[in-house]
């Protein structure tokens, strides 16, 4: 194994920050996709592993890629973005998805923690109706993150941006611990 794997696999951000944050958006892409595979089989098809695999996404997952954006490449871009990127707008309104987006991810996760029990929904129409809110507004939030976002971010941060971004990331995952 080169230096440079043996280095990756003792600390995972130890490659670009931004590939990491990418790697998180294609697993949160394939979350989405289990959602919609929940909500289509509701009420009495319930994959029940399925449910608690994505519980613990939206439980644990999701508030720290959220953390990682919002408090340490958000603030990074906007410092380095030129006037003429337009970005505050974007990040602002991709913040208070988060927000909003949290709030949710909670309520579903403890919803599909039931169901992972072997429960069943009080009321199943309502669930897949916040199951399929949640996916299709967060498959629209990381096509901006992916589409803009973060070819931005390879544009304008310099070795040094990405030094502070990984090593916010890092202090960011210590904290979560
Ligand atoms: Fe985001
Ligand atoms: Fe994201």
């Amino acid at each position: 194994m080169s230096d440079a794997r043996v280095k990756e696999s003792v600390n995972p951000l130890a490659r670009n920050p931004l590939d990491v944050l990418a790697s998180a958006h294609a697993l949160q892409s394939e979350m989405c996709d289990a959602m919609e595979r929940i909500a289509d089989g509701l009420p009495d098809e319930v994959d029940r592993r399925l449910c608690a695999r994505v519980a613990s996404c939206l439980q644990f997952d999701l508030p720290l890629h959220h953390h990682d954006e919002e408090a340490c490449l958000f603030p990074i871009l906007r410092n380095r973005a030129l006037p003429e990127d337009r970005v505050d707008k974007v990040i602002e309104r991709l913040a208070s998805e988060h927000e909003s987006d949290n709030d949710f991810a909670s309520e579903i996760s403890e919803a599909l923690e039931l169901l992972a029990q072997g429960g069943r929904p009080d009321n199943p129409d309502m669930l897949g109706y916040m199951l399929r809110g949640f996916f299709e507004r967060y498959r629209r939030h990381m096509l901006w993150e992916n589409a803009l976002v973060l070819p931005l971010a390879r544009l304008r941060l310099n070795p040094d941006d990405l030094a502070a971004l990984q090593a916010r990331m890092s202090e960011n995952r210590r904290q979560a611990g």
